[in-house]
């Protein structure tokens, strides 16, 4: 194994934390790194990455991202966002066409930003820090827009607690390669494959869900008699809060003039 290989096996998402906070040094420079090793559409390195690492607001995202203590708890938030904003400050500057308000331009802001986001992680985890993503991040896009002050064009689409891991959980495992890779086309599979292929998770994934006290209440009282059901209850990816999110993305894309062109109004 590589150093890469045994870093990409090693991880597990780490959601308790010793409250050392993390050199500055090393934030900054996993950040350079990180953005430095991600290939970038155009180059245009559409992203920006906001630091809150100040108790106070640390408590307000806390609230923004559905009170999970581990963003009390972790030193750093680091809130990754797709952005245009400061791309189509300078195309206006330099009298070029404005462009990227559209969704395509979300997409490109979205995919540089994730990009960055992973190699941040890896640059963690290679320091010997632990990392969970939130991905709670998208159902309260607005608010956590506001609260960092986002320009237009420019908008969170992941966030990640990063600290000194206070506990060292087992490695989850993936559902099977063999399903997931393809060979020149898509296999689409038998029904037996798809029984094979959850076969495992359907067991582990379920008694782990099971053994914590607090979920198990929530399944029972929910009447979730098995982990499929569990994927699309109100306790885990709820259909309702999903569709209203889904409607407020659109909103929020026009609002934050991604999408339905128009010139950039905010000017700094
Ligand atoms: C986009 C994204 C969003 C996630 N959101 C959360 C979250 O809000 N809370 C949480 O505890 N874990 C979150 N996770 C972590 C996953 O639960 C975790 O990666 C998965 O269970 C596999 O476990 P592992 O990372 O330890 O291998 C998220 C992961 C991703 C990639």
């Amino acid at each position: 194994m590589n150093a890469c290989s045994r870093l990409l096996n090693a991880h597990r998402s780490i959601r308790q934390f010793r409250p050392e906070p993390i050199d500055a040094a090393l934030i900054e420079q996993v950040c350079g790194d990180a953005i430095s090793g991600a290939s970038s559409s155009g180059n245009l390195n559409s992203v920006s990455i906001v630091l809150t690492r100040d108790q106070q607001r640390k408590r307000h995202l806390y609230g923004l991202h559905a009170q999970q203590e581990m963003v009390l708890q972790a030193p750093l938030v680091m809130t990754f966002c797709a952005d245009f904003y400061r791309t189509r400050r300078w195309l206006r500057a330099r009298g070029a066409r404005d462009n990227f308000n559209n969704l395509i331009g979300y997409h490109i802001a979205a995919f540089d930003a994730i990009i960055v986001a992973q190699n941040a992680c890896l640059g963690f985890e290679a320091a010997g820090l632990g990392i969970c993503y939130m991905g709670t991040t998208l159902h309260a896009m607005e608010p956590i827009a506001d609260f960092l002050q986002l320009p237009p064009t420019c908008l969170p689409v992941t966030s990640i607690v990063v600290g000194h891991p206070a506990e060292d959980p087992p490695k989850r495992d993936r559902l099977p390669l063999s399903a997931l890779l393809h060979d020149e086309t898509y296999r689409r599979p038998s029904n037996e494959r798809i029984d094979q292929t959850f076969a495992k998770r359907e067991v582990d994934g379920w008694n782990r869900y099971l053994s914590a006290p607090r979920l198990k209440a929530l399944i029972d009282q929910h009447g979730i008699q098995s982990l499929a059901e569990f994927y699309t209850s109100k306790v885990k990816y709820d259909p309702e809060l999903f569709q209203r999110d889904s409607r407020q993305l659109i909103q929020l894309l026009q609002k934050r003039q991604f999408v339905e062109g128009g010139q950039l109004i905010d000017e700094g």
